[in-house]
């Protein structure tokens, strides 16, 4: 089966911005406990952090970190995370019914980032709490000296401020779940008022509001359009969130979830401008899809856990080969949107549905998921090109005509490489697949990899998976020619 690619070097979608290869740490099950933080582990540096995980996240090549919350946050207290660790209390979390020690904090967490190369994307509670604690956050976290709160990070060791710049204005407030939940007038006024305070203690800050939690949300784009009416000066991003599962054992209406991503950026996207135009706006509002990915595995096991304990095992979803399909074709996707989708977290980074599990008594592994993302974040960086892309198609019970082949095609800064990052959907056919040149010149094939040939339920907790090479590539005179694998995860790098 024939399909291809056709580059045009003079039809950007945009340039990427690299945060959208961002990830996320919540406190929430063995993500910071036994995950990121664990004193006395034998990879443990002074501080407690682990430094195989360091290791991991740094083959990763994550740029931007959110945190501390997801749904924690809307109960969280930052006062509680710093000072002392001997005085820091012990609280119930709400959200997630356990105990949340504040044995890690605002600061071990700035501290640890530098480690991991990646800058701050931070939650203030729009939850239980508002304006005046997320005002005096920012007066702790960015006001150099000479107040109350800025001298009390002083005092806590941190001499300089942190100066973090991207700031989200609560978490999920649309969803019934969320502690501190509100209609979106409720909220829309909450969030504008909070950034505004915000923004007189540093004006320059970025803000993201929450947008929906997920395309089925009932209040979808009503949402939207209301937060965006009551917030639209004080905020630069909207946020997306949305997870993926294979609960039918369906894999092709599985891996054809990309379309349904698609049509979710895009209806945001649509929205926004909507909203600008009534508005006789200036300015874009742009799109932070800051949660995604495959989350089902761990549904059964985390409705029957005992409630309030310290760092248990929740969320912990194994992933298997097909999900590391659907997580490159849902990056393929985000890439197709390079030109609105400005920030994007994987969620989340270690143990909580996670490209990296850690071992409390041994090592941490890379999970399937891990592969793609790690090809995308280090190779996928220029700017987006037009995706000509054909392919036959097929239908499921959910979509009238999923391509089999989902492509992407990005050209570096120098203007001198392209790198296609391609999936085959079809689970036993391989395809004869053409990456057309148009006007470029070619003169080699700097890479040519697969992730193929694994079952679509194996997973990878004993570390056999990888990338390999893919050797039928070949250049000829109108581009390359390539066969892709049944269900496969392609990159390749021309030059
Ligand atoms: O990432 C796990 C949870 O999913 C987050 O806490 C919440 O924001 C979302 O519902």
């Amino acid at each position: 089966v024939k399909s291809s690619i056709t580059l045009d070097k003079y039809a950007p979608v945009g340039e990427i911005d690299e945060r959208i290869y961002g990830s996320f740490i919540e406190h929430l099950g063995r993500a910071v406990y036994t995950g990121i933080y664990q004193p006395g582990h034998p990879s443990a540096d002074e501080n407690g952090f682990r430094q195989d995980v360091i290791d991991l996240i740094n083959k990763l090549n994550v740029p931007i970190i959110r945190y501390p919350g997801g749904n924690f946050v809307s109960g969280f207290n930052w006062e509680d995370s710093v000072g002392p660790k001997d005085q820091r209390p012990r609280r119930l979390d709400l959200a997630w019914q356990t105990i949340e020690s504040n044995q890690f904090g605002l600061h071990e967490f700035m501290q640890w980032l530098g480690k991991v190369h990646a800058k701050p994307m931070m939650a203030v509670n729009l939850g239980t709490r508002g304006i005046d604690a997320a005002r005096n956050l920012i007066e702790y976290t960015n006001f150099p000296k000479g107040s109350y709160y800025s001298d009390m990070r002083r005092r806590n060791g941190a001499e300089q401020p942190f100066n973090i710049k991207t700031w989200c204005l609560g978490n999920e407030m649309d969803g019934p779940w969320q502690i501190g939940h509100k209609d979106a007038v409720a909220y829309g006024k909450l969030a504008n008022e909070t950034a505004h305070a915000m923004r007189i203690v540093d004006d320059s800050i970025e803000t993201v509001a929450c947008g929906s939690s997920g395309l089925t949300m009932p209040t979808f784009g009503s949402w939207e359009d209301t937060v965006l009416d009551l917030t639209y000066d004080n905020i630069d991003y909207l946020s997306l969130h949305r997870y993926y599962g294979n609960q039918d054992n369906d894999t092709p209406n599985f891996l054809a979830q990309s379309l349904d991503l698609d049509a979710f950026i895009s209806g945001v996207t649509a929205i926004c401008d909507a909203v600008k135009a009534r508005k006789h706006s200036q300015k874009t509002i742009n799109l932070s899809l800051d949660e995604w990915n495959v989350w089902y595995h761990s549904n059964n096991h985390d409705a029957h856990d005992e409630k309030w304990q310290e760092a248990p095992h929740k969320l912990e979803d194994i992933y298997n080969f097909e999900d590391a399909l659907l997580v490159g074709s849902m990056l393929i996707t985000m890439l197709h949107h390079a030109d609105r989708l400005k920030m994007a977290c994987l969620a989340q980074l270690v143990n909580v549905i996670a490209p990296i599990m850690t071992d409390e008594n041994g090592g941490a592994w890379a999970q399937s998921i891990f592969y793609p993302f790690m090809q995308v974040s280090t190779l996928g960086k220029g700017t987006v090109l037009t995706p000509i892309v054909h392919s036959e198609t097929y239908g499921t019970k959910e979509f009238d005509a999923v391509p089999f082949v989902d492509g992407v095609a990005v050209l570096n800064d120098a203007g001198d490489t392209v790198t296609v990052f391609a999936v085959n959907k079809s689970l036993d056919t391989a395809q004869d697949f053409t990456i057309a040149a148009g006007d470029f010149d070619f003169a080699s094939v700097a890479l040519s990899t697969q992730m193929a040939g694994y079952g679509l339920k194996e997973t990878n907790e004993d570390g056999h998976m990888g990338i390999t090479p893919n050797t039928t590539a070949r250049l000829a005179e109108d581009g390359v020619h390539v066969t892709l694998a049944p269900a496969s995860w392609n990159t390749f790098q021309i030059k």
